[in-house]
């Protein structure tokens, strides 16, 4: 089944709650929380304070994106104000079999993130160890950028390398993501879909939720694949 994550760095931070209340009621299935510091991405958003209070409001899971430097040093505050699933930048892990290891031992879902030019090879060692993958399909920092197209390649590449070995790794993707290119998505091997702009951009986001849970079930009998 895929599963869609609203991400709530379109949303309208000033009415988070009712926002929130309106993806969830549509059926939404977990929520995407993206964590910026202004030295890793050059933008900065939200710390465990907001998660913990999101948390209060909602019975999504919480999927909390660390683009941040050192995510070992904040791992544990985000676990205690109520992360369900961490995911951790590559690009930012000195020991990223360290840090992966520590998401995991809070009992959390535990995943890798990867720029789109950062290549799945960095993936070999680490793959075992993660319960999904996230994919960049934008340079991460911001939102409504535009998606690039290579990432396709890249989630067919890691949808081989996961079933060749055995896995249930997911594979999720981040960036860009809209009800035209879902399809396309779904059919390379995309499980969970990140929408930010697409759902909160709309003037009824509950609409929109319900619209790509809609078109994500048929896209194996014909439905839409164009790529923009
Ligand atoms: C980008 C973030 C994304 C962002 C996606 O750095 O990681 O989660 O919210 O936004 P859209 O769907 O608008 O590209
Ligand atoms: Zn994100």
């Amino acid at each position: 089944m895929i599963q869609i994550a609203p991400s709530i760095l379109a949303a309208d931070f000033a009415a988070l709650g009712e926002q929130i209340q309106t993806v969830e009621d549509a059926g939404a299935h977990l929520l995407h929380l993206d964590v910026m510091d202004g030295h890793f991405v050059p933008n900065i958003t939200l710390g465990p304070p907001v998660v913990a209070s999101i948390r209060m409001t909602t019975r999504l899971p919480l999927d909390v994106h660390l683009m941040i430097e050192n995510p070992d040093a904040y791992i544990e505050a985000f676990a205690d104000a109520g992360a369900d699933w961490i995911s951790v930048h590559a690009e930012s892990c000195a020991h990223l079999d360290r840090t992966l290891n520590r998401v995991r031992s809070r009992g959390l879902s535990t995943g890798v993130v990867l720029n789109p030019a950062t290549s799945l090879s960095v993936l070999e060692n680490v793959l075992a160890l993660v319960d999904f993958v996230l994919i960049m399909s934008v340079n991460p920092g911001f939102g409504a950028q535009k998606f690039i197209p290579y990432s396709l390649q890249k989630i067919e590449g890691l949808r081989k390398m996961i079933d060749r070995r055995g896995l249930s790794v997911k594979i999720e993707v981040d960036g860009g993501v809209s009800l035209d290119n879902l399809c396309a998505l779904v059919r390379s091997g995309a499980e969970v879909l990140v929408a930010g702009s697409q759902i909160f951009g709309s003037p009824d986001p509950g609409a929109v939720v319900r619209q790509m849970i809609d078109r994500s079930s048929g896209c194996f009998d014909g439905g839409q694949d164009e790529v923009t």
